[in-house]
């Protein structure tokens, strides 16, 4: 039996008579942007987040821009991030007109390393914009012992995560979440959400969302048109309840690959950990792993689906090439981009399935299976 590297198809064998259900109310309402049916999401995706303010956009890149823009960033600034995470972060920095500063990752976590980000901090680094890349929080406690200034959470692939019960999107000035199809909650095409603490903040992205207008049709400042739209705020709502049980179940198949690939004793490769105080939320189960392009190919000849997330570093990439970078400046992240595997990984994934895909690795490795 193949498996696949992820699959919407068995949740959608549950869903879709309840969704269906909410896209005929959409259609009967007439409203298709913004409105009633999005305010109820943004309520509610709220409270499950634990967030004082939601505010719905059209995606997770536009997220992070506006964030941005409510923050005041742009040409003249600079904003220190991660070279090791989806195009759209560093992106979202050159879109405002400010220049991204790359900081290394920690090769454990895939994540930031505070101790060298801090180091890189100078007056004009106006903001900070890390990444819970695959569904693990940045250490942003000590991110903030260090640094003062504005943080906006890159939580694309981090909804219900946490550090020490602070919620992902909730300890910086603003949070990014993209509901992309295949995220941890993921829409029908693009969505994604703003969240903050600090009223004014999100006062500041709502009205950035609509081109600047606080009242329709005068414009105080320039924005962006980037509204979430009611079927896909419809399609949110129901699915919102299932997310904490799909989170326990990504956890519990993080464990039992964790657990078989460790005791069969596949030493040719490196699991993902959970630092204490963290809860990670397994967008995705990446492992490192030495030959890592033969093992991938070995996989997809057993019919396992594995992908490559990310295979070049955002410093290396040519749409950044006038920042001066080059091969060598992240030793990290440069070591995980010819390592990293990530390995199936979706609420529905079978027990049996995840022990086939630990016994397909070891025997490539040549362990007893
Ligand atoms: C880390 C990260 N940041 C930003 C984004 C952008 O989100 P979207 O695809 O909704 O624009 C994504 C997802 O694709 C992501 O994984």
């Amino acid at each position: 039996m193949s498996i696949p590297s992820f699959t919407l198809s068995r949740q959608m064998a549950l869903l879709s008579p309840a969704i269906g259900d909410r896209l005929t109310e959409v259609m009967a309402s007439g409203q298709f942007i913004l409105g009633p049916v999005v305010t109820q999401f943004e309520t509610e995706i709220a409270t499950v987040i634990g967030a004082r303010h939601a505010v719905g956009v059209a995606n997770g890149s536009d997220a992070l821009y506006l964030a941005l823009l409510a923050l005041g960033i742009g040409p003249g600034d600079e904003v220190l991030t991660t070279p090791f995470t989806f195009f759209a972060t560093a992106g979202s920095i050159l879109r405002t007109g400010a220049k991204p500063v790359f900081t290394d990752i920690q090769l454990d976590t895939f994540n930031m390393d505070p101790d060298i980000a801090l180091a890189r901090v100078t007056p004009r680094i106006r903001a900070m914009l890390p990444v819970h890349l695959f569904g693990l929080m940045t250490d942003m406690t000590a991110l903030a012992r260090g640094y003062a200034g504005p943080i906006v959470e890159d939580a694309a692939q981090a909804i219900g995560a946490s550090l020490y019960g602070h919620a992902a999107g909730t300890m910086g000035s603003l949070g990014c979440f993209s509901f992309f199809p295949t995220k941890n909650l993921g829409a029908f095409g693009d969505a994604g959400l703003v969240t903050s603490e600090d009223g004014a903040l999100a006062a500041k992205v709502r009205v950035l969302r609509v081109h600047g207008a606080s009242k329709k049709y005068f414009h105080d400042t320039l924005g962006i048109n980037s509204r979430i739209d009611a079927v896909q705020a419809a399609i949110l709502s129901v699915k919102l309840p299932y997310l904490a049980e799909w989170t326990k179940r990504r956890i519990a198949v993080a464990a039992r690959y964790t657990k078989g690939l460790t005791q069969l004793g596949v030493s040719e490769i490196v699991c993902p950990i959970t630092p204490e105080g963290f809860v990670h939320v397994f967008h995705q189960y990446t492992i490192r792993a030495s030959r890592r392009d033969a093992l991938a190919a070995y996989l997809k000849e057993q019919g396992i689906g594995t992908t490559v997330y990310y295979p070049l570093s955002l410093h290396l990439q040519p749409v950044f090439k006038d920042l001066g970078y080059k091969a060598g400046d992240f030793p990290h992240s440069e070591t995980a981009q010819e390592t990293v595997l990530s390995l199936p990984m979706f609420p529905e994934l079978l027990d049996s399935e995840v022990d086939q895909v630990v016994q397909a690795i070891a025997a490539f490795y040549g362990h007893r299976a």
